[in-house]
């Protein structure tokens, strides 16, 4: 089996106390799980120094984004290329990014293209707003971001999607157990249909949107869930490794 991600998405944040005191407290509470597998994407500045103390722990480390292009004229950009030095995973598409930086899919198709090149293993980000979950559209947004997202390439065996709506993002109320446990199966199918039964096998889902400590027991024991992705709750040492402790504990 494999184990379940728990990826803390830092955003343009460190946690309060600063990040040694929040790896001391937390690498020997997630280090060496049987059925957890915890890794940190801190913003890009602070890479470099997580890269160093997370030496010989066995949490895997993350970026934010990067760019399709390997070098460049590409100024305030970061390449693959650059990162998986120091990487083995990468965020693509987040909704912030879509949102806030007019991301589109095309572009993050040739993100993940890239990501997988350079043997990063990608986690690509789908989910729909409020406005599109009120008109019933959710299904329509996330399958068609996965179809254009995932045009570029034809392996995914560490591909890992990551069902974020932006509604629940940040708000302090994730989706249901039930609405979560809908859009994976959509996921899975789209993936199945369009990409074949090997794909839909190795792809992980994993949830992002308000996981907390209360209520990781109910998503990660939800049928076919390979994880979460922590924003808020995993800049606190406390929060995050009772999320992962709490996985732990519930998988045993
Ligand atoms: P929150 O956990 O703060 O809702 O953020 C989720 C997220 O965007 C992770 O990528």
């Amino acid at each position: 089996m494999d184990k379940k991600l728990v990826i803390a998405n830092w955003k343009m944040n460190i946690p309060n106390e600063g990040i040694d005191h929040f790896l001391k407290s937390v690498i020997p509470e997630i280090t060496d799980l049987q059925y957890v597998q915890p890794g940190i994407c801190p913003p890009y500045l602070f890479i470099p120094k997580l890269f160093e103390l997370l030496d010989n722990s066995s949490v895997l480390l993350g970026a934010q984004n990067l760019h399709y292009e390997d070098n460049g004229a590409f100024t305030g950009e970061i390449s693959a290329q650059l990162l998986k030095t120091y990487c083995s995973l990468v965020i693509i598409g987040h909704s912030e990014r879509r949102r806030l930086f007019h991301e589109t899919d095309e572009e993050i198709s040739r993100k993940i293209q890239t990501a997988t090149q350079c043997n990063l293993t990608p986690i690509l980000c789908v989910g729909e707003n409020i406005t599109e979950r009120k008109n019933n559209l959710s299904n329509k947004i996330v399958t068609s971001q996965l179809i254009t997202g995932l045009s570029k390439i034809n392996n995914f065996n560490k591909l890992i999607v990551a069902y974020e709506p932006l509604w629940a993002i940040g708000s302090g109320n994730a989706a249901t157990p039930n609405d979560i446990e809908l859009m994976v199966k959509v996921i899975r199918q789209v993936i199945t249909e369009r990409f074949g039964i090997e794909s839909q096998n190795s792809v992980r889902i994993i949830y992002g949107g308000s996981v907390s400590e209360n209520n990781i027991t109910k998503i990660i024991t939800l049928p076919n869930m390979d994880g979460v992705l922590v924003g808020n709750a995993s800049l606190d040492p406390l929060q995050y490794s009772n999320i992962v402790k709490n996985i732990e504990t519930i998988i045993t």
